[in-house]
């Protein structure tokens, strides 16, 4: 069994005139809900959702995507985080979204491990799980940790024994069919022969991995792919989740920083909400979701915040393996923030990045909608 509510027990919930993006329309053609109006209670917030772009893009089979969910939830007055974890879960489950959940391309091995963090402003509650298999919900076992235990990250083979013991689902495989032929052909190109020196070895998966972002294989917010999302309730609480299955092709183990508070996740319940997709190892040292809202905290509006953190990684950045020949990072990262005033940022290291302008997605009182990001760099050459 999968906690949290069904979606369509909860369409039934929200009234109608709270809907978003279930009720067609002229506004409500695909990536474009109705507006929504008079969520703003009285002396409180007005709410917004602020997630990576593929926040806005999968809808399970369903009516909406995360940001229209986790939206809805809000103004119904659920719970920030719970209405977070229940938005991200479309994308967990989505089998198309390749990068988080079910369906998420798999570790070096063919397994799929997952990681995911939440946090909570007003309770300051925090949890996260890591190398999680055969759930397909991360975020809400995260949740979990944090609701029903004292501790904040469990691991591995304990976090699937925690998650069967709280009687979520536990499968034998979370590939389908696209995340196996990915990494069946991953595979094939650098292992053609069985056997090749570690050194060369580990050229040619990263080889092997340009070169499928560059036939269009693999998708460039996927080879890292993740999702994140920040909410401020009408209540002006704040929460963040932030769910993955981390790099493709990973060596089996590696965790990146969405399950490290600080680093793919930060709320402080009196200042803002953000998070992080791209390149975990470059938000590991910088702990860059922490500095964010440290930044918001002395006074940056979120988007200057974001981009000090993108100045950070850019400067910290100095092996070779990591540059372009122009000496710049050869990888993205997108932070994405809500303050206590509601004000939102989606930024990016490169604005456009393997060809694809970078977007984050929002959903407020006018609706959800997709953004361009404000990048620090423009794109690779
Ligand atoms: N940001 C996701 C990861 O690096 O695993």
């Amino acid at each position: 069994m999968e906690k949290g509510l069904d979606r369509r027990e909860l369409l039934k919930a929200v009234p109608a005139a709270l809907a978003v993006g279930a009720t067609g329309g002229a506004g409500a053609a695909r990536g474009q809900a109705p507006a929504i109006v008079g969520t703003r209670r009285a002396g409180g917030a007005r709410p917004v959702v602020v997630a990576s772009g593929n926040g806005h893009q999968f809808r399970d089979g369903g009516a909406r995507t995360a940001v229209e969910e986790t939206f809805a939830r809000l103004v119904a007055g659920e719970d920030p985080l719970a209405a977070a974890v229940a938005g991200v879960a479309i994308n967990e489950r989505d089998p198309d979204d390749t990068s988080v959940g079910y369906g998420g391309l798999p570790n070096a091995e063919g397994v799929v491990q997952l990681d995911a963090a939440v946090m909570h402003g007003g309770s300051g509650r925090a949890g996260a799980v890591a190398c999680l298999e055969g759930v397909r919900t991360p975020a809400a076992v995260a949740q979990a940790v944090a609701d029903r235990t004292d501790h904040h990250l469990l691991v591995g083979s304990g976090a699937q024994a925690f998650a069967r013991q709280l009687g979520f689902r536990v499968e034998d495989d979370l590939n389908t069919e696209t995340s196996r032929q990915r990494w069946l052909e991953w595979k094939r190109r650098i292992d053609p022969e069985h056997w090749l020196d570690p050194e060369r070895q580990a050229a040619a998966a990263e080889r092997a991995r340009r070169e499928m972002l560059a036939a269009g294989r693999l998708d460039p917010e996927h080879a890292w792919g993740t999702i994140h999302l920040s909410v401020l309730s009408p209540a002006g609480v704040l929460a963040g989740v932030t769910t993955t299955s981390g790099l493709a092709w990973k060596i089996p183990g590696r965790v990146g920083d969405s399950p490290i508070l600080g680093a793919g996740v930060y709320v402080d319940g009196e200042v803002a909400a953000a998070g992080s997709t791209g390149r975990g190892e470059a938000n590991l040292v910088g702990l860059s979701s922490f500095l964010l809202v440290e930044e918001i905290r002395r006074g940056a509006h979120p988007k200057d915040a974001g981009i000090e953190a993108l100045r950070r990684i850019r400067a910290r950045t100095r092996e070779r393996r990591l540059l372009t020949p122009e000496g710049e990072p050869a990888f993205n990262v997108h932070f994405y923030a809500v303050d206590r005033a509601g004000r939102t940022a989606g930024v990016s290291l490169w604005q456009e990045y393997a060809g694809r302008p970078s977007r984050y997605a929002v959903c407020d009182e006018d609706g959800a909608r997709l953004q361009a990001t404000e990048g620090l760099l423009e794109r690779p050459a």
